[in-house]
């Protein structure tokens, strides 16, 4: 039986980016996988990489030795035969979260050699998973395809295959009517909620039903 393990990086667990994790795993689930569903944000406390550089010791070439919060979701990945990972857009980048998992995922595996560039044996398929305020329509413009096409090149590299699930313009809150915010529609964002979401939810399910069924390519 196929092992995946999802990732939700929002410290949100029942919003945008936990349902499409969520939903995503569902897929797997239905096509006869394993799945384990984490949430980032309530683990145990943890960092990014510290820079011990315990993993490029010959005896733990390609684990990361910091024992943290952060240990058993890097266990669950290597013994995992598929990855979603999922975040929130935070200032143009991915959430801290995500980013600390990101640096001790990848600099685990990682070498400073010439002649090979992975300690990684296998390649696992990998969902990754964005949601953002931003309408698409402004990625390229603000940045954000490039930054999504960073991330996709280092775990097409350093885990495996690559594909990405963008949900954009995404509702923030329930009731904008709270906040002081001059810029929503809050019309515009509910009604996208009830109509364009549902549609990135199906996206989700069948990706996830397609890292398990295959075939799976970075796209
Ligand atoms: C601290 C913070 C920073 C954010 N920065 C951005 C941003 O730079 N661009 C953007 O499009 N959305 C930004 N957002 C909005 C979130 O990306 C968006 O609402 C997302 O769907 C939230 O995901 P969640 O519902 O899973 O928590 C930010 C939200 C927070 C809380």
């Amino acid at each position: 039986m196929k092992k995946i393990v999802a990732v939700n990086c929002s410290p949100r667990t029942a919003w945008n980016t936990a349902t499409l994790v969520r939903e995503a795993a569902k897929g797997a689930e239905e096509h006869g996988a394993q799945i384990e569903v984490i949430d980032l944000y309530k683990l145990e406390k943890f960092t990014g990489c510290v820079s011990c550089f315990g993993c490029k010791l010959p005896q733990n070439l390609g684990k990361c030795i910091c024992r943290d919060g952060l240990a058993p979701v890097l266990d669950a990945i290597r013994n995992a035969d598929g990855l979603i990972i999922g975040s929130p857009n935070y200032l143009g980048d991915m959430t801290a979260g995500f980013r600390a998992l990101f640096e001790r995922l990848i600099f685990q595996a990682l070498t400073y050699k010439t002649e090979f560039r992975s300690h990684n044996e296998k390649q696992i398929p990998v969902l990754m998973i964005m949601t953002s305020n931003a309408s698409e329509d402004y990625y390229a413009q603000i940045g954000y395809d490039a930054m999504l096409q960073r991330y996709q090149g280092s775990f097409n590299t350093f885990v495996g295959p690559t594909r990405i699930l963008i949900s954009s313009d995404t509702l923030q809150v329930k009731d904008y009517s709270r906040y002081d915010w001059t810029m929503f529609d809050p019309e515009h964002k509910k009604q996208r909620h009830e109509t364009v979401f549902p549609e990135d939810q199906k996206k989700a399910l069948a990706l996830g039903t397609q890292m398990v069924a295959g075939p799976w390519k970075s796209v």
